[in-house]
C-alpha cells in the first residue's frame, strides 16, 4: 500500500494532514503450535500482509479512530480522560487497551490523536489482525508521546491487551512474531525463558503457500481457552509426582513414562500434542539449520496430523485444505497455522509448482466444502515500523 494512499483517506476523515504513517506485520507460525501457552517452542514470522497507520495530532483531548476496514463503525471518538472505561467490542479495543496498559505503566498522553487505519491482513483468518493491531498501536503512542517501552515491553503489553482487556488467554507467540519480525528470518522462540533466535528462512526453490478456508474463527476464542485448561488440568496431574513447571519441560520418553498419572483420553491426548509439539518444533529449527527440507516440510505435516487428532483444533475446511494440499505434486510438508478452528493453513511448495497446487486444491475445496479458499504465496517481512 502506498503511503499517499493513507494520507489521502486520512485526510478525508479528518479535514487535516497527517504527520506521519506506520505499517505492523501480520504473521504465519511455520511450527510450534498451541506450545506457546505451555512452555514449549514457537517458529513464527512476520509477514508482508499487515496493518497501516497515518496519524496527526488534534487539539480534542481525544484519540479519535477510524478504520477504512470498517467504515460503517465511522469515527470512534475515546476521550483522553476516559481510557478505563469498558470494552466496545470492536476493533477500536485492540488501540484503546494498548493505550490503557501503556498509561497504567505512566505514559502520559497529553494531547489528542487522530488514526487512521486500513489493514490488507484478511480479517479473522488467524493471520494475527489483532497481535498487528496491537504492535502498532504501540509503536505509534511510542514514537507520538515518546515513551520508553521497548520493542519488547510493547509485545508483552499486547498479550497483556488480549489477556486482561479482550479476554483471550492466549500466549505470546504473535506478538513477538510480529513485534520480533525480520525479513527472510523465522524466530524460534522458548516461550518459557523468552530467549530467542533469528534464523535464515532459506528454503531454496519452495516457496510457503498460504491457504485461507474463509471460514472465520468462530466459537474460536471459548475453544481456545477450553484447550488451554485441559492442557493445565494434564499438567496438574503431572505434577503430583514431577516436579515440572509446564509440559514443555518434558521430552518424549518422560511423557510417555508418565501419561498414567493424567489417566484421561482427551487430556492425554491434548498434552501429548503439546509435548511432541515441542519437541517437533526443535528438530524442525535443526532441519533447516541443515538446509534439510525435507525434513522440515515432513515435521510440518507430522504437526498438522497432531493438530488435527490429538489436539482437535482444525474441522473440514482446515482438513480439506491440508489433505488435498498433501496430495499434490512438488509440496513438502502442509498444516494448519494459528489458532485453528477456521482462519489459514500453509503448505511448502516448489516454486514452479505452485500455479497447479493452487488450482487442484482450490478445486477440490470448492466441491467440498462449498465455496472458495483465496491462497497467497508468503513473502516474509520485516516488523512494525514507521513508513514516512
Ligand atoms: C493464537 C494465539 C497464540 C498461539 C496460537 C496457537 O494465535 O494468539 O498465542 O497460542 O493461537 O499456537
Amino acid at each position: 500500500m502506498d503511503t499517499q494512499e493513507l494520507r489521502t483517506g486520512f485526510t478525508e476523515v479528518f479535514g487535516h494532514a497527517p504527520a506521519h504513517t506506520y505499517f505492523a506485520p501480520g504473521r504465519i507460525n511455520l511450527i510450534g503450535e498451541h506450545t506457546d501457552y505451555n512452555g514449549g517452542h514457537v517458529f513464527p514470522c512476520a509477514i508482508s500482509l499487515g496493518t497501516y497507520a497515518a496519524v496527526g495530532a488534534n487539539t480534542e483531548d481525544a484519540f479519535r479512530l477510524f478504520s477504512a476496514n470498517f467504515p460503517d463503525a465511522g469515527l470512534t471518538t475515546i476521550a483522553l480522560a476516559d481510557l478505563n472505561s469498558a470494552k466496545a467490542n470492536s476493533w477500536t479495543d485492540y488501540f484503546k487497551g494498548m493505550a490503557q496498559v501503556l498509561a497504567k505503566s505512566g505514559a502520559d498522553f497529553n494531547h489528542g490523536l487522530d488514526v487512521y487505519i486500513k489493514g490488507n491482513l484478511p480479517n479473522a483468518s488467524g493471520l494475527s489482525s489483532s497481535a498487528s493491531l496491537e504492535l502498532l498501536t504501540g509503536i505509534i503512542l511510542k514514537a507520538t508521546y515518546g515513551l520508553p517501552e521497548t520493542m519488547l515491553d510493547l509485545i508483552k503489553n499486547g498479550q497483556k491487551v488480549e489477556n486482561q482487556y479482550i479476554g483471550v488467554n492466549s500466549g505470546i507467540m504473535d506478538q513477538f512474531a510480529i513485534g520480533m519480525g525480520q525479513a527472510n528470518r523465522a524466530t524460534l522462540l522458548d516461550t518459557n525463558t523468552l530467549e530467542y533466535e533469528s534464523l535464515p528462512l532459506d528454503m531454496g526453490d519452495n516457496v510457503v503457500v498460504i491457504m485461507n478456508t474463509n471460514k472465520r474463527r468462530e466459537l474460536a476464542d471459548s475453544k481456545y481457552n477450553e484447550r488451554r485448561s485441559e492442557c493445565e488440568e494434564a499438567l496438574r496431574r503431572l505434577q503430583t509426582k514431577l516436579d515440572i513447571k509446564s509440559l514443555g519441560d518434558l521430552s518424549i520418553d518422560e511423557f510417555d513414562q508418565y501419561s498414567y498419572l493424567i489417566y484421561d483420553g482427551t487430556l492425554i491426548r491434548r498434552a501429548r500434542h503439546a509435548v511432541f509439539e515441542n519437541q517437533r518444533t526443535l528438530q524442525a529449527a535443526a532441519a533447516l539449520k541443515a538446509s534439510d527440507l525435507a525434513t522440515f516440510g515432513r515435521l510440518m505435516s507430522a504437526s498438522g496430523v497432531s493438530l488435527a487428532y490429538d489436539y482437535e483444533v482444525t474441522g473440514l475446511e482446515l482438513d480439506t485444505l491440508v489433505q488435498n494440499a498433501l496430495k499434490q505434486p512438488g509440496v513438502l510438508g502442509a498444516r494448519m497455522t494459528g489458532a485453528g478452528f477456521g482462519g489459514c493453513a500453509i503448505a511448502l511448495v516448489n516454486k514452479d509448482a505452485v500455479p497447479a497446487f493452487t488450482e487442484a486444491v482450490g478445486a477440490a475445496y470448492l466441491e467440498t466444502v462449498g465455496y472458495k479458499a483465496d491462497f497467497y504465496v508468503a513473502e516474509i517481512a520485516d516488523g512494525p515500523r514507521q513508513l514516512d
